[in-house]
């Protein structure tokens, strides 16, 4: 589809490589020009800590990655843009709200639900969960046409399942999940909480997070003309503020003394450590040119 929208001379690995044809972008996506200058104009321009600093430098640093989660936001629709943590991809945005939020709400007896059609990075984080809590995996079957089975959906959802946790598009196949009928069969028979995995499908669809009814929504900057190592978890705040960190140190802090800390309010909670601010700033760029 973007072969068909953007001119092969924006991708500057593509313009020096007349006879490549490039058919994985669904693995990763070319670069275009103007997230590659993006980045190149934070470090020339604006490279400093952000958050760090009393200083212009870093002030504007702080402001380019403030001003990227913004753009993420409304390209999402969230309209509360501390909803947006930034992370390395979807695989990392798995992993936190397994470890966060599934350690401290997932117990024996208790049910995760996931489909035969997840990539991994949406199934073994359930899996490694189920295994650490004694909690049940339940795998949703496909239909012949290798959609997910949504009858089979509604007969596993029960008043013990936890987490239903489900691609937005398929990696293997390009099936799309109609999430707003998910979204209904699950409220409809539990109180889980819905995670989507829209790696597959931020490229391509529009995702109106707030109206979907969902809980959070993970996807990579890479497969979005973005660069790698920078993605997204969305959640709803409610959830994200009840959730513990994921990891320590740096920005996620608020006060720290010998034999406690307290933590820092979202998105910061989630973000340990020095930001990859100019990826993120990638990201935005990416978003405007699509
Ligand atoms: C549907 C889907 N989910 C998750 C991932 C993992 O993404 P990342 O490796 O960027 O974390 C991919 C990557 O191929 C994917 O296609």
């Amino acid at each position: 589809m973007l072969a068909s929208l953007a001119p092969r001379s924006d991708f500057p690995l593509l313009a020096a490589n007349p006879g490549m044809h490039y058919l994985d972008s669904a693995a990763t996506s070319q670069k275009p020009a103007a997230v590659l200058n993006a980045i190149h104009e934070f470090y020339a321009t604006a490279n400093a800590n952000p958050h760090r600093g009393a200083y212009a430098l870093s002030a504007r640093a702080t402001d380019l990655y403030h001003d990227a989660r913004a753009t993420v936001a409304r390209f999402v629709g969230v309209a509360d843009s501390d909803c947006v943590v930034f992370t390395r991809g979807t695989t990392e945005a798995m992993n936190l709200v397994a470890s966060s939020w599934g350690r401290a709400n997932v117990q024996a007896g208790d049910e995760i639900v996931v489909t035969a059609l997840e990539h991994h990075a949406n199934f073994v984080p359930w899996q490694q969960l189920a295994i650490a809590t004694g909690a049940t995996l339940r795998i949703v079957e496909l239909t012949p046409q290798q959609t997910i089975d949504l009858e089979q959906l509604r007969a596993v959802v029960t008043t013990r399942t936890k987490l239903v946790a489900i691609t937005h598009v398929s990696n293997a196949v390009g099936a799309i999940t109609p999430l707003a009928e998910v979204v209904h069969l699950v409220r409809a028979r539990s109180a889980a909480v819905i995670v989507v995995d829209g790696a597959q499908a931020v490229p391509h669809l529009p995702v109106p997070f707030d109206a979907l009814g969902i809980d959070f929504y993970a996807f990579s900057g890479h497969k979005l003309l973005a660069p790698m190592g920078i993605g997204c978890l969305i959640g709803r705040r409610a959830l994200l503020e009840s959730m513990p960190p994921y990891q320590f140190g740096g920005d996620m802090i608020e006060w720290v003394r010998d034999t406690e800390c307290t933590w820092n309010v979202i998105p910061h909670k989630f973000e340990a450590g020095t930001p990859n601010a100019a990826d993120a700033v990638g990201l935005a760029a990416a978003i405007r040119y699509l």
